[in-house]
Parts: C-alpha cells; sequence; structure tokens
C-alpha cells in the first residue's frame, strides 16, 4: 500500500513509499484495531519534518511516514477490543505514545518527562498518511457518525481542550473560579479550535491576530459571536482595556515576544496558557519587575501545554458534536483545502508551505466511505 514518508533529517525528501499492509497480529493482548484511513490533516509539525527540522524514522527505517491528524474506519477489531469500537466505525487514534516516565504508564503520556517522545508520524512512529494502520485499541477513539466530515479536526482539537481544561482543572484550587472573559492569541487553526472551545464554555471572548479584519478568519472568529481584534489596530493592553481583563489567555501564534505582553495584561487570578511551538532563538527585552508584580500581587498562572490526554480526545468529541449544533458548518469552513489521494503529496506539501490562505490542508485518503 502507498504512503507518504520523508527521510528524516534530509531535507524536501517527501516521497511516496510502498508498505505491507498491517495486520492485527501486530498488536499484542488481542486489543488490535485495524483501520482504513479516509482523511489526515497536515499541519506546521509536518512541515518542518519535511524541511528535517524534526522528527525521526522508526528503529530500522530510513523512513518516516508522516501524518498525525488522522480520521478513518475500523475494518477489524481483536477480541478484547471494547465494544464502543467495532468495524463501520469512525475512529480517531491519538498521537503520542508511552516511553518509560510514570506518565506514559498511567495513560498520562502527554505528560512525560522522557527526553524522547514517541510520536507517530512525527518521532520514531509510523503516521497515518497511508491506507490502513494498525493500534492499540487504548490509543483509538470512536466518533459518532454525524462527525463523518469534521472528525479530521479531533486531534488538533485536542491540543485546544487540553490547555482549556487544564486551566479550569489548575483553577479548582480557586474553590469558586468563574472566568468570565477569555482572550485567544492568534487565528490559525489551533486559535479557531480554542475560540471555538472558549465559546462553548460560554466565554465572553476576544480573538486577537496579525491580518485585519474582515477576512475569512476573522468572519469565522464573529460567527462564534467573538469579537476580532488586529495587533496591528491595537496592543495587548489597548485590546485588554477594551475588552478585558481577561480571566483566560491562550497563546497558537507561534510568536514567543506576545506571551510576555500578554503575561501583562492577564487579569487576577487569570491563566495564561501557552501552546506554540517555538524552536527558534529569539529574544526580546520584556518588563520583568512588571510582570513578576502582577504575577505575585495577582496570584497568576502561566502554564505551557502539548499533546493530549484520553480526556482531551472525549471533550474534543463533546465538543465538535455541540460546535455542529450550535454553529452549523461552521467547522466545515475550516476544511479549506483538500488534496484528492496520496500519490498528490506534492501537491499537498505545497499548499502546506505556500498557501497563506489555507486554514486546513487534509489529504482524502480514499474515496469511498
Ligand atoms: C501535534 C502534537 C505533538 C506536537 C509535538 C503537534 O503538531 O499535534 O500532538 O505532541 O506536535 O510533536
Ligand atoms: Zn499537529
Amino acid at each position: 500500500m502507498k504512503a507518504i514518508a520523508v527521510h528524516p533529517g534530509k531535507a524536501d525528501s517527501i516521497h511516496l513509499e510502498d508498505v505491507s499492509k498491517p495486520s492485527l497480529d501486530q498488536i499484542p493482548n488481542g486489543r488490535g484495531v485495524l483501520v482504513r484511513v479516509l482523511r489526515v490533516g497536515v499541519d506546521g509539525t509536518d512541515k518542518e519534518i519535511n524541511a528535517a527540522e524534526y522528527g525521526a524514522a522508526p528503529e530500522g527505517d530510513d523512513f518516516l511516514i508522516i501524518g498525525h491528524e488522522n480520521f478513518g474506519v475500523v475494518e477489524e477489531v481483536g477480541p478484547n477490543v471494547p465494544d464502543t469500537i467495532r468495524p463501520g466505525g469512525y475512529v480517531v487514534a491519538s498521537v503520542r505514545r508511552p516511553g518509560s516516565s510514570i506518565y506514559g504508564k498511567i495513560g498520562l503520556q502527554d505528560f512525560t518527562t522522557d527526553d524522547v517522545y514517541f510520536e507517530r508520524g512525527i518521532n520514531l512512529l509510523h503516521g497515518y498518511l497511508t491506507e490502513y494502520y494498525v493500534e492499540d485499541s487504548n490509543f483509538v477513539f470512536a466518533l459518532p457518525e454525524t462527525l463523518r466530515e469534521v472528525g479530521v479536526l479531533l486531534e488538533p482539537t485536542t491540543v485546544a481542550e487540553k490547555g482549556i481544561n487544564h486551566a479550569y482543572e489548575i483553577q479548582r484550587r480557586l474553590k469558586v473560579w468563574e472566568p468570565r472573559k477569555a482572550l485567544i492569541l492568534g487565528s490559525g487553526t489551533i486559535g479557531l479550535l480554542m475560540a471555538m472551545a472558549a465559546r462553548l464554555r460560554g466565554l465572553e471572548l476576544t480573538v486577537a491576530s496579525l491580518p485585519k479584519p474582515p477576512y475569512r478568519n476573522s468572519e469565522l472568529v464573529e460567527q462564534l459571536g467573538a469579537v476580532y481584534r488586529s495587533t496591528q489596530d491595537s496592543d495587548l493592553r489597548a485590546i485588554s482595556e477594551e475588552r478585558g481583563p481577561f480571566d483566560l489567555i491562550m497563546d497558537a501564534t507561534g510568536f514567543s515576544p506576545i506571551i510576555w505582553e500578554a503575561a501583562e495584561v492577564l487579569g487576577k487570578n487569570g491563566v495564561l496558557v501557552l501552546s506554540s511551538i517555538t524552536g527558534g532563538d529569539r529574544k526580546v527585552e520584556i518588563n520583568s519587575d512588571r510582570i513578576n508584580q502582577s504575577f505575585v500581587l495577582g496570584n497568576k498562572v502561566m502554564v505551557g501545554t502539548v499533546n493530549a490526554s484520553p480526556a482531551d480526545f472525549r471533550s474534543g468529541v463533546d465538543d465538535l458534536i455541540k460546535a455542529q449544533a450550535l454553529f452549523p458548518g461552521w467547522l466545515d469552513q475550516l476544511l479549506t483545502t483538500p488534496i484528492h489521494g496520496l500519490e498528490n503529496y506534492e501537491e499537498m506539501i505545497r499548499a502546506l508551505t505556500e498557501d497563506a490562505d489555507a486554514i486546513k490542508v487534509f489529504v482524502e485518503v480514499n474515496g469511498s466511505r
């Protein structure tokens, strides 16, 4: 069967690889799930892997099958797979697998303290840009029929879910935390999905991003009942004076200097969630005393988040269902750029690297339902 792969460490090595179809017996304990891949989304991580800035091949292979934002249909299950996962049902598999830290042993490998990450499609494990995969049912999540069109958005949604779920989890320390106003920084796929998750939790929401409105993403923000502001028109201080103080700020800009501005305007007892992966070496001058003092006197929290736990996959499924009910057609608008077939991998990487207007580039792997 076909797979889109790279030679990690070699820039622009994306190619089509011929691999053998996996089978249930590759998964121990009768927990195997064989899945026919329907759609796979791609993102900045895939771009970095093809640029040889990130990623590693599985031991013994000189290629890595990429793609981690998967969606597929179950073909076959082992005898010990729970009956929520059955042939014909839609599923999404998670990305990270346990290493040796205790967090992996309790199913929270997103909190691993290991130096190496085992991530399907990213590091040391093959991904999903292929025709079939097998996985242990512990890492597979069932989706209802109604998510057929938008289920490929679940994995990126879980990144937003983990951030917001953990903000609430952390603030249980306050006994009565009732956040009212939230600010999302960035209006790319993750920023938009964070905006959706925040609105579904009833927050009064502002989304701040670089481009000047109106344009498609600012309109998507407004369709959620949120307010869009361009950081070219006003800085975060002005946005906070107008729309804050913010109980929750979540960053998905990829531009690290903005987090120090966000730290400065975060409201008392507020949480600032960081989710951007910034591999660079940028340095900026910050208002160190002011930020420190406001964090101390305001009991504020800054927290990083990566990947997601099973609980975030479950709340992600719930939120996709709710979003379809409350904002019909909104999620579909994120699926801007379909690529038809694995063999069009060059078009896929071009859309990912050159199409600045694309929200979600995804590959239709298997036409039939
Ligand atoms: C993925 C996460 C992953 C992270 C770091 C992101 O693109 O969505 O699941 O943990 O990259 O590799
Ligand atoms: Zn990703």
